[in-house]
């Protein structure tokens, strides 16, 4: 199997670092154009844009402002004429106890679903009509095993957040498939990642492995090659799917 990309636009949102970083690395290196969304890590951004080369540019949003989140699929098209693929990446986990303030509480969980998943609505709800006037499209949520297995009391809102994901990449592969436009969420689990740091400092990297079937952690390399598949269009059929890389941590 022969997977080119070239002559695709692809954006990645938070390609800064971690997952989105290497998924904006391997679209690259298949012969896509990557747009290289961040918020504030610019250094890492525009060195993984010198990386990947071609017309790749990084492009700045707070994915936590709706106007600046609508903006930033405008900036890609404006840069490129057009946008074939957008991969819903970006995201934040925080860490919020149930007891104490209800305030905070509430804080944490607007900031976690403004990030994670109306971010991806409002990135979703731009690239639709732009896809249908442009024959197709496609759109990959990244989510996480919490949206299946469920997370820890701190983490309601993450698993909340990651769970809608999915219920509207389902919509979306439904509503617009006859459009030619696709949709596909990535589920994965424990993956070292600064996000996933916490975990393996607070607990051990034994007691994460002790979690998994394989003998090692995944890593941001062992779950780009599925989103690369899937926005080379040899998987089409599979459109409103969700797809486990969690090493067997969990099998629904
Ligand atoms: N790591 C895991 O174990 C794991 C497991 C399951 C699912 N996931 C999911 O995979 C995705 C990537 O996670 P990761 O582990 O790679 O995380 P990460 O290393 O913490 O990177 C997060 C990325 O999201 C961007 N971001 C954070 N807040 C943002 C905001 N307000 N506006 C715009 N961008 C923002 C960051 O951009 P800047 O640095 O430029 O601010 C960064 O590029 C997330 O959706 C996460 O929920 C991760």
């Amino acid at each position: 199997m022969h997977i080119d990309l070239s002559g695709q636009t692809i954006l990645v949102t938070g390609a800064s670092r971690g997952i989105g970083r290497e998924i904006a690395r391997q679209l690259g290196a298949s012969g896509a154009t990557v747009a290289v969304h961040y918020a504030s890590s610019s250094d890492e951004a525009v060195s993984l844009c010198k990386e990947i080369g071609g017309r790749s540019e990084a492009f700045r949003a707070d994915l936590s402002n709706a106007e600046e989140t609508d903006r930033l699929f405008r900036d890609v098209v404006e840069a490129y004429g057009r946008v074939d693929c957008v991969i819903n990446n970006a995201g934040i986990a925080v860490h919020s106890p149930l007891e104490g303030d209800l305030d905070n509480w509430v804080s944490d969980w607007d900031r976690t679903l403004d990030v994670n998943t109306r971010a991806a609505g409002i990135l979703t709800r731009a690239a639709l009509p732009h896809f249908v006037e442009n024959g197709g499209g496609r759109l990959v949520y990244i989510a996480s095993r919490a949206a299946f297995r469920g997370d820890s009391e701190d983490y309601l809102a993450y698993a909340a957040s990651k769970g809608a994901m999915v219920s509207m990449a389902r919509s979306v592969a439904r509503a617009f498939g006859k459009q030619n436009v696709k949709a596909f969420t990535v589920a994965p689990g424990f993956v070292r990642t600064a996000m996933a740091q916490d975990a393996i400092d607070a607990y051990g990297e034994d007691f994460v492995l002790g979690g998994i079937a394989l003998d090692r952690l995944t890593e941001p390399a062992d779950v780009a090659p599925t989103i690369v598949l899937l926005a080379s269009g040899l998987s089409d059929h599979a459109t409103g799917c969700s797809i486990d890389i969690n090493a067997a941590s969990y099998v629904h």
